[in-house]
């Protein structure tokens, strides 16, 4: 390794902007306490990965039977902590019991503001009788499970009956379609599909039974619908269809887990990529509890006494991590919240914070944006002093929120963690440390130690401090994933086959004279589009399915909430009129395909879409007519965008 070790005397160069030093009390109390102390860990790891991620692995769970190996890596595949076993539920909820068996695990609180606070206790007996309701059916170790519920406690217990027994759960976001359901379920084999009547989402009910039935009538390993009563009761009425209720009556309140390999698959989380369909990411069990364990604690600086609240939807994996998993194994208390932001009014985020007295809050930019923009007298009307850190992710942040964020909610004395990872690796992979770290608003600062994140170009060489490059991971970590659910090809080809024995991140980033990475968005075909990552290729193939659609090209454009907005350039069959409704209802159409979060924000007719001369879109073309120039006032204008290309060459 040639890599110098990470700097440790940050404070004495202003780079960019403003530093914040660790708050005080913080670096007395925290994990890591200085940016010594950072990087001594980060020059051990380094020295000796093994050794350094044995000892954490020892350290953060509990293993029925030890490991004998760290990690066999023979790339691109990684096993880690070989021989050992464990069960992550057991982590999240057996090992509290003799201590904290009265203390709230989950604070849940719905939209129309019915509470329920669930204790350790409680927790352990609903995921014993959900684990054995699940066996009932026929459910097993390796067996899939999916979960398309909203964010109510029984998502939560639904995940860890999965992990007790040992079953691999496929979450979907309740926002997705029953088409989006119907096809991750197929990829995934599903045997079973753990969903509710409905949840509540802006004062509407999102239809999640009728999507569920819907999807089971076309996947034919889905045997069994399980359907909890949430926004009002009915009466199973599908062959498939079984109630919540009557599957977990009569179910032992304990159940022994199941003691799984650490490599045994705990998950398969559907992400977008940049080609084709979305990809099962696969995470297993040791590595990413491991991971999952030290993160909250180091990086949130999570005690037990303290009241977490990610925002984030269980269907995505931030949810998985620091929804669920982080904060019950570190024996936290999670809050949920099953509704939207800004209902019933725009501080509906900051009623909860004070009522429940959160103390770790966890959002993502785009929130922080759209509450910047409605102005600062909604969080001022509540007492958010319980707080005592902050952090993002999910897209970078502009430094004016950060700061926003900061000074605003955080009242100048919380830390501030801009965390960047992706539902790939897992966990946190570069973030400040609350107790160590200076932090520069935008800059995600440094790697966690044992993390090498490297800045390389195209050819794999180190780019100069100060330029842009492409993020990689040069080595393994424990909570990276395994593979591509059913697909190693493109497992292989899309995270290792840029460099070999690198993980390629998909995104560009620099890092400036400290040494601090700033990232700089995607460099492939996903966007970010208000924190949801979204492939513009299904978005692609959606508008496609609409017959009356030729060609259809989706890009990012800059968006001030958003992040980045959707623009898709369509051209039309032979004989279809560009009507003004024709936009609306190809939006609906993606909609219903996909989900809302994937509705294009703009529709722009073309004669013909830009080519290279070998049939290539080009879509820098694109995303400059889709940032650079005012929609005109007729919205039907067909656009010559083939002129354009003539006029730029050939240089895609
Ligand atoms: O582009 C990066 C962006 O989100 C992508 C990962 O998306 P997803 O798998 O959905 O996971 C999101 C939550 C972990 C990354 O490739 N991203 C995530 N966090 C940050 C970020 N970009 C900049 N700064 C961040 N803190």
């Amino acid at each position: 390794m040639s890599e110098p070790a990470p700097s440790t005397e940050i404070h004495s160069v202003l780079s960019e902007g403003r530093v914040f030093p660790p708050p005080e009390s913080f670096s007395r109390a925290a994990h890591i306490r200085s940016l010594e102390e950072y990087g001594r860990l980060a020059l051990e790891a380094r020295r000796d990965p093994d050794a350094y991620w044995g000892a954490r692995a020892r350290e953060e769970i509990f293993w029925k039977e030890p490991f004998r190996t760290v990690l066999e890596w023979k790339p691109p595949d990684a096993r880690w902590f070989i021989e050992g076993k464990t069960n992550l539920s057991y982590n999240c909820l057996d090992r509290h019991l003799s201590t904290r068996r009265a203390q709230v695990a989950i604070r849940f609180e719905g939209e129309p503001e019915d509470r329920r606070n669930l204790t350790y206790g409680e927790l352990h007996r609903e995921v014993c009788r959900l684990a054995g309701g699940l066996k009932s059916l026929g459910v097993g170790k390796g067996d899939r499970v999916g979960i398309y519920l909203p964010q109510v406690p029984e998502a939560a217990v639904a995940m860890l009956a999965c992990a007790r027994i040992g079953a691999l759960h496929s979450v979907v976001f309740a926002g997705f379609s029953a088409e989006a359901l119907q096809e991750r379920m197929k990829d995934a084999g599903a045997k079973v599909l753990l969903t509710a009547d409905g949840g509540w989402r802006k004062g509407q009910v999102v239809p999640l039974r009728k999507n569920a039935l819907e999807a089971a009538r076309q996947v034919s390993t889905l045997e069994r619908v399980v359907v909890l009563g949430r926004t009002g009761a009915v009466a199973p009425s599908d062959p498939k269809e079984v109630s919540w209720a009557s599957l977990v009556s009569g179910q032992p309140e304990s159940l022994e887990p199941e003691w799984v390999e650490s490599e045994h698959p705990l998950f398969i989380l559907y992400t977008s990529g940049s080609t084709g369909k979305p990809k099962g990411v696969l995470h297993t069990t040791g590595g990413y509890s491991v991971n999952v364990s030290l993160t909250t604690r180091w990086v949130f600086d999570l005690k037990p006494d303290d009241i977490f609240w990610c925002t984030a939807d269980i269907g995505w994996v931030t949810g998985h991590s620091y929804v669920v998993y982080g904060p019950l194994m570190n024996g936290g208390t999670t809050v949920l919240y099953e509704g939207a932001p800004m209902t019933p009014g725009p501080d509906r985020f900051w009623d909860i914070v004070e009522r429940h007295r959160v103390n770790v809050f966890y959002t993502a930019p785009t929130a922080i944006r759209s509450f910047m923009r409605l102005g600062r007298e909604w969080p001022d009307r509540h007492d958010l002093s319980s707080l005592r850190l902050l952090g993002t992710v999910g897209e970078p942040i502009n430094p004016e929120a950060w700061i926003w964020y900061r000074e605003v909610i955080g009242g100048g004395r919380c830390p501030v963690v801009d965390t960047w990872w992706q539902t790939e690796t897992g966990a946190i992979m570069i973030t400040p440390l609350p107790g160590a770290t200076p932090t520069k608003p935008g800059s995600a600062t440094l790697p966690l130690p044992g993390i090498e994140a490297e800045v390389l170009d195209r050819h794999g060489r180190p780019v100069p401090r100060g330029q842009g490059g492409l993020l990689f991971v040069a080595r393994p970590w424990p909570s990276m994933l395994r593979t591509v659910y059913g697909d190693p090809e493109r497992y292989a080809k899309a995270y290792f086959g840029e460099q070999p024995g690198k993980y390629f991140t998909g995104d560009g980033a620099r890092q400036d004279e400290d040494g601090y990475f700033w990232l700089m968005g995607r460099v492939d075909d996903v966007v970010n589009v208000a924190g949801h990552r979204l492939g513009t290729a299904e978005v692609e193939s959606a508008l496609v399915a609409d017959g009356r659609v030729s060609e259809a090209a989706v890009v990012g454009r800059p968006d001030e909430l958003k992040g980045t907005a959707l623009v898709a350039f369509v051209t039309l069959k032979k004989g279809v009129e560009p009507k003004g409704e024709l936009r609306a209802e190809l939006a609906e159409h993606v909609t219903k395909l996909i989900g809302a979060i994937a509705r294009p924000d703009e529709i722009r007719f073309a004669e013909a879409l830009p080519k290279t001369r070998s049939g290539k879109i080009m879509r820098r073309l694109l995303r400059d007519v889709a940032s650079g120039r005012q929609t005109t006032g007729d919205t039907t204008t067909l656009e010559d965008l083939g002129v354009l290309a003539a006029l730029r060459g050939e240089e895609e």
